[in-house]
């Protein structure tokens, strides 16, 4: 049988412009930048607006990356949006993208697998099109999370930032694009990291939200030590499947929780650990929106070269594990 590739044909990113700080959240909780820094890397983060949404980020990101593929509205087969904090719970966040932006032929859903959700969607999107489904994909993850944090609670509200980064997935050689993935679920874990109320399990009611039912719980730690045992066995999982090494990785865009954990993997990888790129420190953590932002960050700033092996790599909610390898398709950033 013989499938045609699919690739990232282009790429965009959206960042809210308040900036916060960790000298702000030392305003607000008891902590310290020093804290902040030494323990995840993070400097600061972005805020959404009080009047931005989801889809708020999500639009602007997907125009930058339809007009860096030099792709029309309407050559959109589906759009797939995925995030933890959707404009509702329907209609689908998705739904609102795809009519904001004119793709009238598509057609679209939200799909959540927390933090690695990009890697779901991406592999998703793509398999449409080695099917022979749709020519062209528009991935979006986008997220504000700081509006699902316990501004409370020190242990997490100075982790996350708001931010959506898009790709548009079009056809190529079977040689290209995205070459092998690997996906895993761990759903005993699932209370590690969770919102626990405002849905079927657990109504949201007055003494639910008194209770930060409605907002983001994590055990950090645990989540911290299931990264750093999971995420090298699924990248060697991927790579195996391509018939590559660590040696052959040009970039590995990583989910952006902690630099810790990113030089952690570089580590045990055995890949040196400026080749795991690094936006935590300027972006935290944006769950599902982090790759594809750190993948806009890179590529735009020129790091990525047509041939280059690209490893993408999420973990989050689930507890879920997805790896991607692709060989990087598109010009250097700005097209020579
Ligand atoms: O994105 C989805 C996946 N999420 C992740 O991958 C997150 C993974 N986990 C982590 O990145 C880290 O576990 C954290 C950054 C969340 C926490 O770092 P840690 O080194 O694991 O710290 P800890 O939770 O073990 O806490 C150490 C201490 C505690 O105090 P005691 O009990 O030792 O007295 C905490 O209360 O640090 C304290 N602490 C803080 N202190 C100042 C926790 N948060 C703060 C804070 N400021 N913001």
């Amino acid at each position: 049988m013989s499938l045609r590739g699919a690739t990232i044909c282009g790429v965009g990113s959206y960042l809210p412009e308040q900036v916060l700080t960790n000298a702000d959240w030392e305003r607000m909780v008891d902590t310290t930048d020093e804290w902040i820094l030494s323990h995840t890397g993070i400097r600061e983060r972005r805020l959404a607006a009080p009047d931005q949404a989801c889809s708020d980020l999500a639009i602007p990101a997907a125009q930058r990356a339809l007009e860096d593929a030099s792709v029309d509205p309407q050559q959109i087969g589906l759009v797939i949006v995925t995030t933890v904090s959707p404009d509702h719970f329907f209609p689908a966040t998705a739904c609102l993208v795809q009519s904001a932006i004119g793709a009238t032929n598509a057609g679209a859903m939200d799909l959540t697998s927390g933090c690695t959700g990009f890697i779901y969607a991406m592999v998703t999107g793509a398999n449409f099109i080695r099917a022979g489904a749709y020519d062209y994909v528009l991935v979006i993850a986008s997220e504000v999370l700081t509006r699902t944090a316990n501004w409370a609670d020190r242990t997490t509200c100075v982790l996350f930032g708001d931010g959506a980064g898009a790709t548009v997935l079009g056809p190529c050689e079977p040689d290209e694009g995205l070459l092998s993935f690997a996906l895993s679920s761990h759903g005993e874990y699932g209370d590690l990291l969770i919102m626990p109320g405002g849905a079927s399990r657990m109504r949201a009611t007055a003494e639910g939200i008194a209770r930060h039912q409605d907002c983001l719980q994590m055990e950090g730690h645990d989540i911290f030590k299931l990264a750093v045992r999971g995420i090298p066995r699924i990248a060697r999982d991927a790579l195996a499947k391509a018939g590559l090494k660590t040696g052959d990785i040009s970039a590995v865009v990583m989910h952006q929780a902690n630099q810790r954990i990113l030089d952690a993997s570089a580590d045990r990888l055995g890949i040196e650990r400026d080749r795991v790129i690094s936006t935590v420190g300027k972006y935290g953590n944006s769950s599902a929106a982090s790759v594809p932002l750190c993948l806009d960050d890179v590529y735009r700033s020129g790091g990525l070269e047509p041939g280059d092996i690209v490893l993408l790599v999420g973990f989050g909610a689930g507890f879920t594990l997805g790896a991607a390898v692709l060989r990087w398709t598109l010009p250097r950033f700005p097209a020579e």
